[in-house]
């Protein structure tokens, strides 16, 4: 209950349709239960007095009644249909919104599928439930309440044997909420595996078949699809259970209730009119306690999809700017600076050593600087926290002056422009890609293009208005990194990011992007992490990361000169590379 009560922001724009489509049910469930009393006037009036008129006219009102509950119903479900789609889709688009904004901290701890299968599957289940058990859990409770009221005003004593199973019947439901709460929770968790299985696999596709995996992947998949299938047996097992008693029960205390009826009626204490209004009335209560069990049953999956929602939500996103109370410096220093900045990863053990460790760095304005240090040794870290990905443990990085956490997000990420190791790109066409990046037009377009030797595109078969694929999977790997790169420098960023961008590319392509880059480098505020010596030539100074710490800064030259790890690392040697990385 508690769970299901969050739901209420999303419902309360749609609540007066709600509230009267539940009226409109109720009124309708209780229309049906005017036909038990028609029929009793009818047994004891007309056909006692063999009245043919009679009997004609109360099957007419009995036709009306009908009729008339029929349209009730259908008036609800038109009521509520659109209002509850829209509920749905908000609730999906708030889901959304949220995701974007949480930080990539969340998003390393969360996978994929557990989010997709939030998003699709769960929020499905909340729509079935605001349009079906909410609604008529209240119906049937009131449409229960009045039958029993009828029946009793009937026939107390017989209207005592029909209610005696009531309580063994609420036992088994309070047990039974309990379990099926935790049948549907493990269910709705395995959905999300099973999405994260699917998607990596679709994702992944060439190294499952490059490695000859499919079987095994298929294998991994079908254990986890059985162990859904278990906990969904299971589920229906205790459904069965439950839906076992429900319907039984009463059934035994209505077939009582009929002999002791019929007993009465032979010794002439009852009217056989009373009866057959009795009975009738037990008969149309069986829908409404029959369908208790399911309907709980989907209530329960309901609130597990609800708390699954806000697992979700209730995450913290981005803090905004920090009003930071933290020294300001009346220099106000130009450039890039880190400031004893340390980082560790925000699942990483407390007394486990940073990643960073106590950076001091300086890029001062126009300048470009290399980043060089050993596979593993935070590289990535580092250009991560400039456009706060992540955020610093201590210390902190300014902009010209500015602490980054002062600055609005918006404002940070379209000074600094970035491009990572591995070049995402998103199933649009090229331009599109590329804009993304900020510039206006066709003319940054090109410009940007031909900074990142990425002539290419006007090759492609619609030029740069040809969509590539999810994650560009249609392009080479240098091409993907050229247009990413692209999309860094088409803004025109006063700084400028850039992990590792030349990696994939042949060293012709690479002399042409750093001749190319060379000339955008000139009036940007660059930090460029780098491997090849080419690379680290267009910076004007070049930093050595080692053990979460700047452990050198100067020229390639003196650098190569003045420190041995430095040297062992731009000499390309794979054997003590791999040694390096240990
Ligand atoms: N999302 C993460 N969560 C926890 N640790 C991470 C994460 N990303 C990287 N690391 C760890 O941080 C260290 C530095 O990684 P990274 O910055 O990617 O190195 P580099 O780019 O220099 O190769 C590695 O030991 C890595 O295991
Ligand atoms: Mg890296």
């Amino acid at each position: 209950m508690r769970t299901l009560l969050r739901l209420w922001p999303y419902v309360r724009p749609v609540r007066a349709r709600l509230f009267s489509a539940a009226f409109i049910a109720v009124l309708a469930s209780c229309i049906g239960l005017v036909i038990p009393l028609v029929l009793k006037w009818m047994v004891d009036g007309p056909i006692a007095d063999r009245d043919p008129a009679g009997v004609w006219l109360g099957a007419l009102y009995l036709l009306l009644l009908g009729l008339a509950e029929a349209l009730l119903f259908g008036f609800r479900r038109w009521l509520v249909a659109r209002p509850l789609s829209h509920v749905e889709a908000e609730m999906r688009a708030g889901l959304y919104r949220h995701l974007q904004r949480l930080p990539i901290a969340f998003h390393d701890r969360w996978a994929s599928g557990q989010l997709l299968s939030r998003a699709t599957g769960d929020l499905a289940l909340l729509r079935m439930f605001f349009a079906f058990p909410l609604t008529f859990l209240l119906v049937n409770g009131v449409t229960i309440l009045v039958g029993v009221i009828i029946m009793l005003v009937q026939d107390w004593a017989l209207g005592l044997v029909i209610l005696v199973p009531a309580a063994p019947v609420l036992i088994t439901c309070v047990v039974f909420e309990k379990r099926y709460s935790l049948a549907a929770r493990q269910a709705q968790d395995q959905v999300g595996d099973l999405t994260t299985v699917v998607e990596e696999s679709v994702l992944g596709i060439r190294i499952i078949k490059g490695f000859g995996r499919h079987r095994s992947q298929a294998r991994a998949f079908r254990e986890l699809s059985g162990k859904l299938r278990g906990t969904e047996l299971h589920k229906a097992r205790l459904l069965a259970t439950i839906l076992g008693i429900i319907v039984t029960l009463p059934e035994f205390a209505i077939g009582a209730a009929l002999v002791l009826g019929a007993v009465q009626v032979a010794d002439g204490t009852l009217s056989a009119g009373t009866l057959v209004a009795f009975l009738s009335t037990t008969l149309a209560l069986r829908w409404p306690v029959d369908s208790i069990g399911f309907l709980l049953a989907m209530s329960q999956e309901a609130a597990t999809a609800t708390e699954r929602y806000f697992e979700v939500m209730d995450a913290e996103p981005e803090s905004g700017t920090t009003a930071s109370a933290g020294r300001r410096d009346a220099r106000r220093e130009g450039g890039l600076r880190f400031e004893n900045v340390t980082f560790r990863y925000p699942d990483a053990p407390q007394d486990s050593p940073p990643v960073l460790n106590r950076i001091d760095l300086h890029i001062r304005p126009g300048e470009s600087l290399a980043l060089v240090g050993a596979t593993g040794s935070g590289k990535t870290t580092l250009t991560a926290l400039v456009p706060r990905l992540h955020e610093v443990t201590e210390g902190r990085i300014t902009l010209d002056g500015r602490d980054i956490t002062e600055m609005s997000r918006e404002e940070l990420r379209s000074r600094v422009a970035v491009a990572f190791e591995e070049p995402t790109l998103f199933s649009a066409t090229v331009g599109e890609n590329v804009l993304m990046g900020g510039g206006t037009g066709e003319e940054d377009l090109e410009r940007a293009l031909a900074v990142a030797q990425a002539d290419f595109a006007h090759a492609l078969p619609q030029g740069t208005a040809t969509q590539v694929g999810e994650q560009g999977l249609s392009l080479s790997g240098g091409q993907r990194q050229r247009l990413a790169l692209a999309r860094a420098v088409v803004g025109r960023p006063d700084f400028l990011v850039l992990d590792d961008p030349l990696s994939a590319l042949d060293v012709h392509t690479e002399a042409a992007v750093e001749a190319a880059l060379r000339r955008v480098l000139a009036d940007t505020t660059a930090l460029i992490v780098a491997h090849r010596p080419s690379t680290v030539l267009l910076a004007d100074r070049v930093a050595l990361l080692s053990g979460g710490r700047i452990t050198a800064v100067g020229t390639h030259h003196e650098l190569l000169r003045g420190n041995a790890e430095y040297a062992h690392l731009m000499s390309g040697d794979p054997a003590e590379e791999l040694e390096e990385q240990r």
